[in-house]
């Protein structure tokens, strides 16, 4: 189950990958990137995880990347590596060229992945909920573009655990809820599942859809529209979706305990449900 980097079509250890200081992703920023996990050696979304990366690429006006040749590299490394529970990063640069802030011309975009035995969330936070604070949001207005400019996604969380907590949720100056450092958020209010609407204000998870999807299989009413922090306060639940977040109770924020302060029924449904169609 070796880990292993993928380079511009070479397979390698991952310390032996490097890529040149005049990459445009080092010195701008100027990439994007994706996460997809794989349950019992099945990849869980690659198709939408390749159309939001399509989708940052269009945002970015990269020169065109081709899917299928994406599809195939992230194949070729799964296949390599066997690792049957596997987190895959792929991240796509502009390219390498001398630095200046205009595009440069006839340069290729660089492509780069990891394949690693994903960090399971411990089973304690999962059993007991987690905790957060909120922050404004200071992130440029493209959340929904999945780039690795992530400085004010590292600050925030950075900042959560030295409050001695989990994660830190962006609010606007308004105080509408928008979602954590690296996953969407929900509330359950009277018995609604509401989350952020899809605007540029944050990142289009897919396990948010998914989410979304499965409230509709399972009778459970669910909202996309905009929330507050009282309404986030007063909450019955709160949760988490992402993809190694997958649905992760939170049960304490700023101080307030979020409903009874235990995991939720609603929270609990829709993780085991996620659980059994991820695991299919
Ligand atoms: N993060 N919001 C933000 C800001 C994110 O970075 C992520 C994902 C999500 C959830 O998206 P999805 O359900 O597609 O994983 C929401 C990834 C996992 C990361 O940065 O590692």
């Amino acid at each position: 189950m070796p880990e292993l980097a993928y380079l511009n079509g070479e397979i390698l250890p991952i310390d032996k990958a490097q890529v040149p200081i005049e990459d445009r992703g080092y010195q701008f920023g100027d990439a994007v990137y994706e996460f997809i996990a794989s349950y019992n050696g099945r990849l869980f979304c690659l198709e939408e995880h390749l159309d939001r990366l399509e989708r940052s690429l269009n945002g970015l006006f990269f020169p065109s990347v081709s899917r299928e040749a994406v599809r195939k590299a992230v194949l070729t490394l799964f296949e390599k590596a066997e690792i049957q529970r596997a987190g895959i990063y792929i991240q796509i640069s502009r390219g390498v060229s001398p630095r200046n802030h205009a595009f440069p011309d006839g340069v290729r975009p660089q492509i780069v992945m990891t394949i690693r035995e994903v960090e399971e969330k411990p089973p304690e936070l999962r059993k007991n909920g987690a905790t957060a604070i909120t922050l404004e949001d200071f992130r440029w207005g493209r959340c929904d573009l999945k780039t690795v400019q992530l400085l004010p996604n590292v600050l925030a969380k950075q900042k959560a655990l030295a409050a001695g907590v989990f994660d830190a949720i962006f609010v606007s100056s308004e105080g509408v809820v928008r979602e954590a450092t690296s996953s969407n958020i929900c509330i359950v209010a009277d018995g609604t599942v509401i989350t952020h609407p899809l605007t540029p204000q944050i990142l289009p998870g897919i396990t948010r859809k998914v989410v979304i999807d499965l409230c509709r299989e399972l009778d459970i009413p669910v909202s996309e529209r905009f929330f507050k922090t009282d309404a986030l306060y007063g909450a019955e639940e709160s949760f988490l979706t992402g993809t190694v977040t997958e649905v992760l109770p939170i049960v304490t924020i700023d101080r307030h305990r979020i409903g009874d302060g235990q995991v939720g029924p609603v929270t609990a449904k829709l993780h085991e449900t996620l659980r059994q169609r991820s695991i299919a």
